[in-house]
């Protein structure tokens, strides 16, 4: 419908980026980008109207999103030659042809195209040797001063690397140590920063893409604070076995893995030396507050935890646990050497963390008890004891109560 839309209206339409090297690699992927060489956001308004869709749109950037009635996302762009005010600021934006397009973009990997005017729907463009590149294999930049012009690229081309398990080319290798001696990775706000890397800490190959981002400087450009050390390298290689087995289990809710990870890079940092990472990432205070209760709760639990001498019981192992995020619980369960609490551990999140009374506040009601905080306290005991195994059903838990 797109291409037939962009040739009533004598324009051309391409859907372009990651969908294109996602389908060419075999690998599905439902982000669909389309570039049109007139208004992206006439084109998006019209598009959603033939398809019973919605549009919305950032004026500023010419771009546009339409939603389909199956919760599709297409996003729109004017095809479009993009002017750097200075190195690492957004850019600024004027009309422009689809060849310039996909030359202002990260990786010839990411810079190809199909037309989808229907007179040639389908045909592949490629400019810039990109087949070439994805046959190698190879992360290549399209011209000297990428990295210049967006210094997160230097990441983004790590997490390309590490994803498909490609190589950085070896001029593109230059040219990132090259903006890493220009120190271009300074100019990054904080927020562009850790934007960036939560995404190579959501994705799967984490730990070899720390430690290509550690090999290539970028982490000591980051923070020189977080540098590898061995033992940072060993918690995170276990953090990636421990998160694995953990999303296998498919157990709700979902847990912010990039936390986990990056409790593991910072790892052996102080508590001030941590409101400095803060200050380079920019967080807020919110985010901030969370990170200190993430790093209190969990020294205090692994010091609890690593302290035992003797067995524990289930409802012990839940109330040195329960205070912890998840995501402390499995960096605790990654630290441990002990494989006797790391199998504590891995019960208190596969059953002890999951069980559930079947009393409630309505039955201490009816009991007679009036509402107070003693409510909470009876229920926790009940709890305790279900999980020890001293009570069973509801019957024995009324009784016990009682
Ligand atoms: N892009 C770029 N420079 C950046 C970010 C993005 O040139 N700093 C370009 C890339 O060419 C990319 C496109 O914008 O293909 C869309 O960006 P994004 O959605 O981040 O990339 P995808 O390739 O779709 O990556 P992913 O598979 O991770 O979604």
């Amino acid at each position: 419908t797109a291409g037939k839309m962009a040739e009533e209206i004598g324009t051309e339409a391409y859907v372009v980026g990651g969908f294109v090297r996602d389908v060419l690699l075999t690998k599905t992927n439902f982000d669909l980008d389309l570039v049109v060489e007139s208004d992206g956001i006439e084109f998006a308004k019209k598009l959603a109207k033939k398809m019973d869709g919605r549009a919305k749109y950032h004026r500023k950037f010419k771009t546009a999103v339409v939603i389909l009635p199956d919760g599709q996302r297409v996003d729109v762009a004017t095809a479009r030659l993009e002017y750097y005010e200075y190195p690492a600021a957004l850019p600024t934006v004027e009309l422009s042809s689809i060849k310039m397009d996909l030359y202002r973009r990260d990786f010839t990997v990411n810079a190809l195209a199909v037309h989808i005017n229907p007179p040639s729907f389908g045909k592949l463009v490629d400019f810039f040797g990109s087949q070439r590149d994805l046959k190698d294999r190879t992360i290549r930049v399209l011209h000297a001063l990428s990295f210049v012009e967006d210094p997160t690229r230097i990441m983004r081309a790590v997490r390309f690397e590490q994803r498909f398990n490609f190589r950085i080319g070896g001029q593109t290798l230059s040219l990132i140590k090259n903006a890493l001696k220009l120190n271009l990775i300074n100019k990054l706000s904080g927020y562009r920063l850790v934007h960036e890397l939560k995404l190579i800490l959501n994705e799967k190959a984490v730990f070899s893409s720390i430690k290509r981002l550690n090999e290539l400087g970028v982490l000591e450009a980051v923070h020189p604070m977080l540098t590898l050390n061995s033992a940072r390298t060993q918690v995170l290689a276990e953090l990636e076995k421990v998160l694995s087995w953990y999303s296998m289990l498919y157990l709700e809710p979902p847990i912010a893995v990039w936390k986990t990870y990056f409790l593991g890079m910072c790892m052996g940092l102080s508590k001030a030396k941590m409101e400095q990472i803060y200050d380079r990432f920019n967080f807020s205070q919110s985010e901030r507050r969370e990170f200190v209760h993430l790093r209190e709760a969990i020294f205090w639990a692994a010091g609890n935890i690593m302290n035992i001498k003797q067995d524990l019981k289930p409802s012990e192992i839940y109330e040195i646990l329960h205070p912890v995020p998840l995501e402390g619980v499995l960096f605790i369960m990654a630290r441990t050497k002990r494989e006797a609490i790391k199998k504590y551990i891995s019960q208190y999140l596969t059953s002890l963390r999951l069980m559930k009374i079947d009393v409630s506040g309505d039955d201490l009601k009816e009991l007679g008890l009036i509402p107070s905080p003693q409510y909470a306290k009876l229920l926790k005991q009940t709890k305790l004891a279900c999980l020890d195994g001293i009570i069973k059903g509801k019957n024995e838990q009324i009784d016990f109560l009682k």
